[in-house]
């Protein structure tokens, strides 16, 4: 009969608990998944209590300050703190998000902060992209032309830029490649190596949506695959958990009607 519990080093165990509150009147905690491979230990569920009025007023800035007040050995990416460079994407109260873009106020109780699910974690918040990176190179995310180049650039028409940016500024292009939404995608958890995930197959769709762009046939011959575009299975977790509140499931959708299009 299968066995369904996992390995015993995977196992996520009670850590230390930090009080940097003392007797603060505003505290909170923080629950904070440590991994670290060099030590051959199993994950651990850290608390750090801290005295919010001595941090800002988003989950990254209480994570900032624990790094830097409380634990220095916390790991985790983080860049631009504007919802701008995707680095800070992790699983905050169960939910994928940037932690820069997650107001403290917006939690109740306990803050919980685990690395984004079913990547391998290279330590603590820190998940490794490079597969995720590497489907994305497959898409040649970059113009493709076959036409001479005009003496001035390539111009677009109003209508032509909304494919791209959405007339709410929503469209493929504002996808900061943060992976929210791969990492939440059923789909993706099981078949990663050969889905693309919602994350690749939106900027799949904005290259195939870009009227300047002279490859759209060889860009839909790549996809034409039954699991890089199919195992999509329209679950919509991708579009529920975006944090910039784009719309990978229907940037697929629109990729699977082209599909269709091009056979009638
Ligand atoms: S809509 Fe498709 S890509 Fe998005 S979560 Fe569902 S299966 Fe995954
Ligand atoms: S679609 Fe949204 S969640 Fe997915 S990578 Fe782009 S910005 Fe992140
Ligand atoms: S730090 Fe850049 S998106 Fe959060």
């Amino acid at each position: 009969m299968a066995e369904f519990t996992l390995p015993k080093n995977s196992k996520v165990k009670t850590g230390k608990t930090i009080n940097a509150a003392n007797d603060a009147k505003n505290k909170k905690t923080f629950k904070v998944y440590r991994y670290d491979p060099d030590t051959g230990e199993n994950p651990t569920l850290d608390t750090y209590i801290i005295d919010r009025d001595k941090c800002g007023p988003m989950v990254l800035d209480a994570i900032i300050y624990i790094k830097d007040q409380v634990d220095p050995t916390l790991t985790f990416r983080r860049s631009c703190r504007e919802g701008i460079c995707g680095s800070c994407a992790m699983n905050i109260d169960g939910k994928n998000t940037l932690a820069c873009l997650k107001a403290i106020d917006d939690t109740k109780g306990d803050i919980k902060i685990y690395p984004l699910p079913h990547m391998p974690v290279v330590k603590d918040l820190v998940p490794d992209l490079n597969h995720v990176y590497a489907q994305y190179a497959t898409i040649e995310p970059w113009m493709k032309t076959k036409s001479s180049a005009p003496s001035k650039e390539r111009l677009q028409a109003p209508e032509d830029a909304d494919l791209l940016n959405g007339d709410d500024g929503h469209g493929p292009a504002a996808c900061i490649l943060c992976f929210c939404c791969s990492t939440s995608c059923p789909s993706y958890w099981w078949n990663a190596d050969r889905f693309m995930g919602p994350a690749v197959l939106l900027q799949a769709y904005r290259w195939i949506a870009d009227t300047r762009d002279e490859a759209t046939g060889e860009r839909l011959d790549q996809l034409e695959d039954p699991f890089r575009l199919y195992r999509c299975h329209t679950i919509m977790n991708c579009t529920n958990t975006c944090p910039k509140g784009l719309n990978p499931a229907k940037a697929i959708a629109e990729i699977k009607k082209l599909m269709v299009a091009r056979k009638a």
